[in-house]
């Protein structure tokens, strides 16, 4: 991966190589900070690199470091412009992944999330696919549980949280499959290491609810207003057991990174024939038509990067 040549750092955009921090900084230590992902896609036709829901991106940013007592005064409008101005300078004209942190610069030991100051840094890099198979991928149930509310909480994206995600994926991964499930305490099915799940069984869009310790994820909301309204599918939130999902007619992973990703066997079953079905393929038409700017009706999803032509 080559390194960005900018970052967002102490409210300004420095050279990569200039946006430091202190090993003692808190969390670096701690694991007491919050990122986000927010991907840009390049579109040829209008030579325009388009921001996927930004806003919405930093309001869940700025809801994660809420919950770790962060005070941080800039608004989701403001970071927008931030990252608009990141990308110009790098000069993106590709796909694009945007990696928002907040984090606590003060360089200090003791556990805690108070009396402590919070910054936030910003760098993009181009990006593809995070799992190679996106029209069929096998999954396994991770032997790890998802981390609990009570424990740190899973819809704020938690920095030091991300341990649990990493055991979840590295064991998938080591062991053959493309990603896991993973169940949370009460043995029902919360999400994948670092994406929200969605099935379709009895003809319905089933999904586990934001209390299934689940990231209330920006593409799951993304999915459910689309299968609704452009689908024409009903959409349950409920609880899923494990072996629901051996007898689903179709699966898939959702999320910033995967984009949408169809899931066709589980623990070598294969999910009805083992194909991609065909809801998941007209969603996946449809999502990427949406973040490339391609589909009118949704176009304030998408944030244009670069000035058009007569504007700005
Ligand atoms: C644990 C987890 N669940 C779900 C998601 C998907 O969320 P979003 O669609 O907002 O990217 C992510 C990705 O960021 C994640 O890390």
């Amino acid at each position: 991966m080559s390194l960005p040549n900018y970052a967002y750092f102490q409210g300004k955009i420095v050279p990569y190589d200039q946006a430091k921090v202190g090993v003692l900084n808190h969390t670096f230590n701690y694991g007491t900070g919050v990122f986000g992902g927010i991907r840009a896609y390049w579109n040829d036709r209008d030579g325009q690199l388009y921001l996927f829901r930004p806003q919405d991106h930093f309001r869940r940013f700025l809801d994660s470091a809420r919950l770790l007592d962060m005070s941080l005064p800039q608004t989701p409008a403001q970071l927008t412009d931030v990252v608009v101005e990141l990308l110009r300078r790098e000069g993106r004209r590709e796909d694009t992944y945007v990696r928002p942190l907040a984090y606590v610069p003060d360089e200090t030991v003791g556990v805690r999330l108070h009396d402590l100051h919070a910054d936030i840094t910003i760098v993009s890099i181009p990006f593809g696919r995070y799992i190679e198979s996106e029209e069929g991928s096998h999954v396994t149930f991770s032997s790890w549980r998802r981390i609990d509310d009570n424990c740190i909480p899973a819809r704020g994206k938690v920095i030091g949280a991300y341990v649990n995600s990493a055991f979840i994926k590295t064991d998938a991964v080591r062991a053959g499959y493309d990603e896991a499930l993973v169940l949370n305490q009460d043995g029902h099915v919360s999400e994948g290491s670092a994406e929200n799940f969605f099935m379709v069984r009895g003809g319905v869009l089933v999904t586990p609810p934001v209390t299934e310790n689940i990231l209330e994820g920006i593409t799951r909301r993304t999915v459910i207003q689309l299968a609704q309204e452009e689908l024409g599918m009903t959409v349950v939130e409920r609880p899923i057991d494990r072996t629901e999902v051996y007898l689903a007619e179709e699966a898939f992973f959702c999320g910033t990174g995967v984009q949408i990703v169809a899931i066709t066997q589980v623990d070598h079953r294969p999910i009805a024939d083992g194909k991609m079905g065909s809801f998941v393929s007209r969603l996946r038409d449809l999502y990427f038509r949406i973040v490339r700017g391609m589909e009118p009706k949704y176009q304030n999803w998408n944030t244009a990067v670069y000035p058009k032509p007569g504007r700005d």
